[in-house]
């Protein structure tokens, strides 16, 4: 397949190597102006086209890798080249971008996916795969139910790859993890694995117990037992990880804390559900966001 991978930052550019190393044509769309983009994967050095309007026109697949707080601005200048039969799939932390996505793109097939690989970029064309995970991918519009095949592609590149007949019930799931170890460890400034400590129990139940409400009356299939034990279980599998934005709060970058924990709030009001416990959180990572800012 022609593939096309926006934002190949530490995600895209293992799905990007995975893919190619399999037989695709892959090409990206960076940041960097260069018109070729070169990253190092353990013995090898892998080459792809970058920035390139015929690799946008040609893609048959077009994966979504930026930020959640990205996504939007990154179609406003492609979505005009974009075939109307290119596949869509968005991948990244949080959710509320598909909405967008939907109105800009109206003809095109959107999958959505969620994955737990964990992959480190030390320097810009520098790559590590920092832990073995699995990938759940699933439709996100009436055209998107077609794309099930895309699971078989996906699991031959990069295994494992499952289709998910309700996605939304897993980008939830992961939503919840967020929710909990993003912020925690991002205002602590420690490793994943320190969230396991006897200090952060109460909060972290108090996290989990607002979530499940929400999620509960998002018609979300939900036990708090279970989603706490899963929780724990991501916890101890990255316990050495820097969270995402523990290391964007530490580069004093923009975080997604508005797509994680601003998209809790945002469906717990909506359903008339308190959550002081996230708000909390949400506004610790908004005011040191505004402190960096204030300073631009
Ligand atoms: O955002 C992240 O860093 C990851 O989604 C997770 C699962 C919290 C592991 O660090």
């Amino acid at each position: 397949m022609n593939i096309l991978v926006i934002g190949p930052g530490a995600i895209g550019s293992l799905w990007a190597i995975k893919l190619q190393q399999d037989g695709h044509q892959v090409a990206v769309f960076g940041r960097q102006t260069e018109s070729h983009y070169q990253c190092q994967f353990g013995e090898h050095s892998y080459t792809f086209s970058n920035r390139q309007i015929n690799d946008i026109k040609h893609a048959d697949l077009i994966l979504v890798t930026v930020k959640a707080w990205q996504v939007t601005s990154a179609f406003d200048s492609l979505a005009r080249q974009i075939d109307p039969d290119t596949i869509m799939m968005l991948m990244h932390n949080g959710m509320g971008t598909v909405e967008s996505i939907r109105t800009l793109l109206p003809t095109n097939p959107i999958v959505l996916a969620t994955t737990t690989h964990g992959a480190f970029k030390p320097a810009p064309t520098q790559l590590f795969h920092t832990g073995q995970g699995e990938t759940f991918i699933g439709a996100a519009n009436e055209q998107g139910h077609r794309c099930q095949f895309l699971c078989d592609v996906l699991q031959h590149a990069f295994p494992e790859v499952h289709w998910h007949p309700q996605i939304e019930h897993a980008l939830w799931r992961k939503l919840a993890v967020n929710c909990v170890i993003n912020p925690l460890t991002a205002i602590h400034q420690c490793p994943n694995g320190n969230l396991a400590f006897p200090r952060y129990q109460a909060v972290i139940s108090r996290l989990i117990a607002e979530v499940g409400a929400v999620m509960a009356a998002e018609n979300i299939p939900v036990h708090l037992e279970e989603l706490t034990t899963h929780i724990d279980c991501v916890i101890t599998a990255t316990s050495e990880n820097k969270s995402s934005m523990h290391q964007d709060v530490y580069h004093r970058r923009k975080t997604e804390i508005d797509f994680i924990t601003g998209y809790l709030l945002s469906r717990a009001k909506k359903h008339g559900i308190a959550v002081p416990e996230n708000e909390a959180l949400y506004h610790h990572i908004r005011t040191l966001e505004q402190q960096w800012e204030s300073l631009i």
